[in-house]
């Protein structure tokens, strides 16, 4: 069942290069352009929206942070992502020109489910990004998007976090099609570097060695920070989470902006700080400012775990650990990101004798609010 691994966990992490590529697969036309007549939204009302809410949880909840930018870059529609259990609690502003998305593997989140209920009372229309085949969010949605992961039963999401950010990626670049704000050619472009991320991320899985080494040698520790700025952000959230529900360590994600306005004090002798750097290439100002920070909280003594793009030389001098991810476009940089601090969580869980699969106090879904 487990196809070897240990764990379904390792089975899953192992499988991403091909659940990413199954999620592109038969949606994109012989012209290059995406073909999402499964999303039986008619082009005239995605032509309406004037404003798209994401609602999800916890893994997902970090998929729709990162879509969030991607739709604003690519359509220009303002988009705002929201923890699905918070949201129809404070009263939401939604109407028949809203598209909500909810994002969830299982189909099942009560929480997600309870927020789509509240969007359609609203009026707005709801779009489900789902990995489960006829599971409850997609029956109760406008429509749905296929996340095709395939079964994914260890608790912690790995193959569904890729695939989400996939179908978020090709439902932004849909509505930009539609809507004609995003031309043909840029499109097209954006899909064949779509279609290059199953390699990159190959790549990185055949990389994970030193990963598996350094997470082994920091199994005594009791804290472990990240840091990442724009899609590095909700990395290195994606990131804190893993090792809470894998490792029971307190784990933290932040923004690497707001260092300075408190978690530095965090910043203690040898304590472990992940950073996910942007490239050097994209937005080379995001780059430059997080190489600033590595250097800050290494001088206060952190020790330094730094995923950054090959080729970026610039992080060298002050990392302690450097993990190398392939090149990628801006936007799509989390897709190989995520991966090494997927392997890093398990990697800890076992070498603190943690049960990897089944998390204590955890559920592969959640269907209580
Ligand atoms: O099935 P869903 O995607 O709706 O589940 C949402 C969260 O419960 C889920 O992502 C949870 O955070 C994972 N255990 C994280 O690894």
């Amino acid at each position: 069942e487990k196809g070897g691994y240990d764990y379904f966990m390792l089975k899953e992490i192992a499988e991403q290069p091909k659940a990413v590529a199954d999620t592109l697969l038969g949606r994109i036309d012989a012209s290059g352009l995406l073909t999402l007549d499964e999303v039986r939204i008619p082009a005239s009302v995605l032509r309406e929206v004037d404003k798209v809410v994401i609602v999800a949880c916890g893994t997902a909840y970090h998929a729709g942070m990162i879509a969030k930018l991607a739709i604003e870059h690519w359509t220009r529609i303002p988009c705002e992502t929201e923890l699905a259990s918070e949201f129809r609690y404070r009263d939401p502003i939604l109407d028949q020109r809203t598209l909500v998305i909810a994002i969830s593997q299982s189909g099942e989140t009560m929480d997600t489910l309870m927020a789509l209920r509240h969007a359609r009372e609203q009026g707005a229309k709801v779009l489900a990004v789902c990995n489960t085949n006829g599971s409850t969010i997609p029956r109760e949605s406008d429509a749905v998007l296929y996340t095709h992961a395939g079964p994914e039963v260890a608790v912690a999401s790995t193959k569904a976090f890729l695939t989400q950010l996939v179908a978020c990626y090709l439902v932004a670049l849909y509505l930009g099609q539609v809507r004609g704000t995003k031309w043909g050619d840029e499109i097209r472009a954006v899909i064949r570097e779509l279609s290059d991320i199953a390699a990159a991320v190959d790549t990185v899985l055949e990389t994970m060695e030193p990963v598996r080494a350094l997470a082994r040698s920091l199994a005594d520790k009791n804290t472990v920070l990240f840091l990442g700025r724009h899609v590095g952000y909700p990395v290195a959230l994606e990131g804190a989470l893993k090792l809470k529900e894998l490792a029971y360590m307190h784990a933290e994600g932040f923004a690497a902006g707001e260092l300075k306005h408190g978690p530095i004090a965090l910043i203690e002798e040898d304590l472990p700080v992940v950073v996910v750097v942007p490239s050097p290439r994209g937005r080379s100002v995001l780059h430059d400012k997080i190489v600033s920070n590595i250097q800050e909280i290494r001088a206060r003594g952190a020790r330094t775990i730094v995923i950054a793009e090959e080729g970026d030389e610039a992080v060298v001098p002050y990392a302690d650990h450097l993990i190398r991810i392939p090149a990628t476009p801006t936007l799509l940089q989390p897709l190989v990101a995520a991966v090494p601090l997927q392997v890093f969580a398990c990697e800890l869980a076992t070498a603190r004798g943690n049960e990897v699969d089944q998390p204590r106090n955890l559920a592969k879904s959640v269907t209580v609010e």
